[in-house]
């Protein structure tokens, strides 16, 4: 039987006993209420943004490649299969922005579902790295192996290796890979596990990979310029890199620190100039900022999904402490995105050719 709230809300019990702690789930009148003010609080940061005399390229040249890789695998990327797949989407499980569209008016706009909007990133994706179908691709942060499903379906000569350190992501590849009946076990795949620090390039290659792409992934990626290097002494000698990544318009200092980044230790976010300006090993042949609305309505699908699946969640692989930390990860992730109809944090996206 189903109770009623104050609100007139139906409820669970596991709805009521959260709604009981100060959990409030997506769509409830409190949920509403909370981003509403965390949006007018965001809006307000972006205004009063005076970053002025940071050199951020300077910044992105120094110390270790990655911080916190373990503790980031620890909190996060290996958390339970089941979390993952409670929210992500059904076609590829992408854990990363789906593309909704281009202006402001085309994304509120659409009535797309989001499995529509992340093919539809991976076509965008697709042609802006100019990909033929023909290369050698090397996906870096390959996640839950989306951009391989992708390329596998469209591409029949495609060849990639993907790559994450996180061991819940390698399991789930490997169930992949071992059940003849799913599209990702033809053998054009091959998985590492790994990061950029502890892959030595003799592992892959030097100069064996025609296109690599990261998805996602430089957020978490402390010294730019050593993985431009890196990546460079892996492609051949007209090769490309393209990259997906968060990123911010102004320069945010506080974003800047790790310590100003929840829910993924070691990350920050990048602005897009600084990408711009990673020509080191590589020319940059085109740059396109991505409006946040598009990661907004991604974050707000998760979101939806995660408490339509709560009680396969909650309490077997969730309880009380951790249902409250992921709805406040998705609330808190919505609110960055949102503010100035996403034109101040959103997505970049960036395609390079190695200098040879
Ligand atoms: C946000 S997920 C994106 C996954 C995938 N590209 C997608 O779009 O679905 C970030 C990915 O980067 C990986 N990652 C995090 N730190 C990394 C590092 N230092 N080196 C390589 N990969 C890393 C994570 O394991 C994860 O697979």
């Amino acid at each position: 039987m189903k109770a009623i709230n104050k609100n007139g809300e139906k409820m669970t019990e596991t709805l009521k006993h959260l709604e009981n702690i100060g959990v409030f789930s997506y769509g409830s009148k409190a949920s509403r209420k909370f981003e509403n003010r965390l949006n007018r609080v965001m809006t307000r940061f972006y205004r009063q943004l005076d970053n002025t005399g940071t050199d951020t390229t300077e910044m992105a040249k120094e110390g270790a490649t990655a911080e916190q890789t373990e503790d980031l695998m620890n909190k996060h990327y290996d958390m339970n299969i089941d979390l993952f797949k409670s929210f992500l989407d059904q076609s590829y499980m992408a854990y990363s922005m789906g593309y909704y569209g281009e202006t402001i008016d085309e994304i509120r706009n659409q009535s797309l579902s989001l499995e529509e909007a992340q093919k539809r990133k991976f076509d965008l994706i697709c042609k802006r790295a100019m990909i033929t179908g023909r290369e050698r691709v090397l996906d870096f942060g390959c996640g839950f192996g989306a951009l391989e499903r992708y390329l596998i379906d469209r591409f029949p000569d495609i060849r990639i290796v993907g790559i994450t350190p996180s061991r819940t992501q390698i399991n789930f590849l490997t169930e992949c890979l071992d059940n003849p009946a799913d599209p990702i076990s033809r053998d054009r795949f091959t998985l590492i596990e790994g990061t950029f620090e502890t892959i030595p390039i003799s592992m892959l290659g030097p100069e064996s990979f025609d296109l690599i792409v990261s998805i996602g992934v430089l957020e978490h990626i402390k010294n730019l310029k050593s993985v431009f290097k890196y990546m460079s002494e892996l492609l051949v000698a007209d090769g490309r890199s393209f990259h997906h990544l968060i990123i911010s318009k102004p320069i945010i200092p506080l974003f800047l620190s790790h310590k100003g980044i929840q829910y993924f230790p070691g990350a920050r976010i990048w602005p897009f100039q600084t990408l711009e300006n990673q020509t080191e090993y590589f020319k940059l042949v085109e740059s396109w900022f991505v409006n946040g609305l598009n990661y907004w309505y991604t974050l707000e699908e998760w979101h939806s999904r995660f408490w339509q699946n709560i009680d396969s969640l909650y309490p077997r692989i969730l309880q009380d402490d951790s249902v409250r930390y992921w709805n406040r990860y998705f609330s808190d992730n919505k609110s960055a995105f949102a503010p100035m109809d996403g034109t101040v944090f959103g997505n970049g996206q960036f395609l390079y050719e190695k200098i040879p």
